[in-house]
């Protein structure tokens, strides 16, 4: 397959089952979205094309242009579009007509989710968590958690961190720190505090200590919460890194103080950060653990999972039409056989390579102010301002490369490739990066 080359000619894309020609008018298409979707859409206006096609680390759209893909749906696609494993799996599955929806009956395809789950991830790393599905996105599971946190603490209070981002349903939107997604006719910011994420006040300021002081004083105005939540590394507030030590001090003082330490894995779970658990590292066990995104192998699927002396629920206190996909447990369960051997290795050979292109960059622009920060296979390049990454972004997308930025001005370019991404996809789609800053910046 020829990679993308700058302003390409349209060509066919070949498929499973051979060559498609591709007839779908993509301005007629632009034009009935704006004329029928809501205002509210995003992704349409920063990628404006009509996507077609996905295999790995490659989509095409409606125009045959083809882009390499650093954006993996917002952390959702780390095993790659269209996973081979994946797919054959759901086809198979389908083609016997397997269940597609149950609620949360049993189906096989939920209790073969579960063992794998088990076998595969928690077992190995010595975790033992009660499972609940919550409905399929991430906020979902958020909305679950703290649910849960303040039943079983009986406490209403919940601390979240600057920056932080656990989604838009009304309760997850509370502990979303941005601005921008607030407003006070939703009042959605009773019961939360937002305190200082590590690094927020400068290098030689440890944000814990402050934590920890304003949870033992009983009139420092911020009651002591159900739950503390928080992000290992801010995806969406700017690719903040909370160093290991800080974390370790967190669940230390969750302890001293009775609450319950929820880690949201959603955008950096599943792999993200090198380790299946983004906690891994800090050696820290949280109570609850969110997880959705690449969980169904691309699909839907959201979970939380919970230390088994706080699975307090009730049966059916918590409930919902979609919670348990079949066709993502199905997926999810393909996916995760990519652990099954040394996935890490694999991850860290990729982490290597962005890392090395980003650290020449930064210091090739240093003096404009550039730096770069990550782990994993989640990195970001921080531009300084939202309209110079938007200026970089328009410009990739023109040379055939999706990606996003972040930040509270989304100012830091998001380098997010999928984690099966084939090597010289992800040095080619570097060098795209490469040209759309220099042509920016210079
Ligand atoms: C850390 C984190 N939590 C929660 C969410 C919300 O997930 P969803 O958009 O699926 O509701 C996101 C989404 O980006 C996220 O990054």
């Amino acid at each position: 397959m020829a990679l993308h080359q700058k302003n390409a000619t349209v060509i066919d894309w070949k498929s499973a089952s051979g060559h498609k020609k591709i007839t779908f008018d993509s301005k007629l298409a632009r034009e009935d979205i704006s004329r029928l979707e809501s205002e509210v859409r995003g992704y349409a206006r920063l990628f404006p094309a009509v996507f077609e096609q996905a295999r790995g680390s490659t989509l095409i759209d409606s125009d045959g242009r083809q882009y390499i893909d650093f954006f993996c749906g917002a952390g959702t696609l780390n095993y790659g579009h269209n996973n081979p494993i994946a797919k054959q799996a759901l086809l198979d599955y389908i083609q016997d007509d397997g269940i597609q929806h149950s609620l949360d009956a049993t189906t096989r395809a939920k209790v073969e989710f579960l063992r794998a789950f088990e076998q595969i991830i928690l077992k190995p790393r010595d975790l033992e968590y009660k499972i609940q599905f919550t409905g399929p996105t991430g906020a979902n599971a958020v909305e679950a958690a703290i649910k849960l946190a303040r039943k079983v603490k009986q406490r209403a209070h919940i601390v979240a961190f600057s920056h932080a981002y656990h989604g838009h349903t009304l309760g997850s939107l509370a502990l979303t720190a941005n601005d921008y997604y607030h407003s006070e006719y939703y009042g959605a910011r009773d019961n939360v505090s937002h305190l200082p994420f590590d690094g927020y006040m400068g290098e030689n300021v440890d944000t814990s200590e402050y934590l920890d002081k304003v949870l033992s004083d009983q009139s420092s105005g911020i009651p002591i919460p159900a739950a503390i939540i928080l992000e290992t590394i801010q995806g969406e507030g700017g690719i903040n890194i909370a160093s290991n030590d800080w974390l370790k001090r967190i669940e230390a003082i969750c302890k001293k103080h009775d609450i319950l330490l929820i880690v949201d894995d959603i955008q950096v779970g599943n792999g993200r950060s090198g380790k299946f658990f983004s906690f891994e590292d800090a050696g820290i066990v949280p109570d609850i653990v969110c997880l959705s995104k690449s969980l169904g192998g691309g699909l839907p699927l959201a979970i939380n999972l919970i230390k088994p002396e706080i699975d307090q629920w009730k049966p059916g206190e918590h409930t919902g039409t979609f919670r348990g996909n079949n066709l993502a447990f199905v997926a999810g369960r393909a996916v995760l056989e990519n652990w099954a051997d040394d996935f890490e290795a694999k991850i860290t050979v990729r982490s290597l390579m962005v890392q090395s292109r980003l650290k020449r960059l930064a210091a090739q622009y240093q003096k404009k102010g550039v730096s770069y920060r990550g782990k994993g296979m989640i990195w970001g390049l921080d531009v300084g301002k939202g309209e110079i990454a938007k200026a970089i972004i328009d410009e990739a997308f023109a040379g055939g490369l999706l990606i996003e930025s972040s930040g509270a001005d989304d100012e830091v370019l998001k380098v997010m490739a999928a984690l099966t991404i084939e090597l010289p996809l992800l040095e080619e789609g570097l060098d795209i990066l490469e040209q759309a800053i220099n042509k920016v910046l210079n």
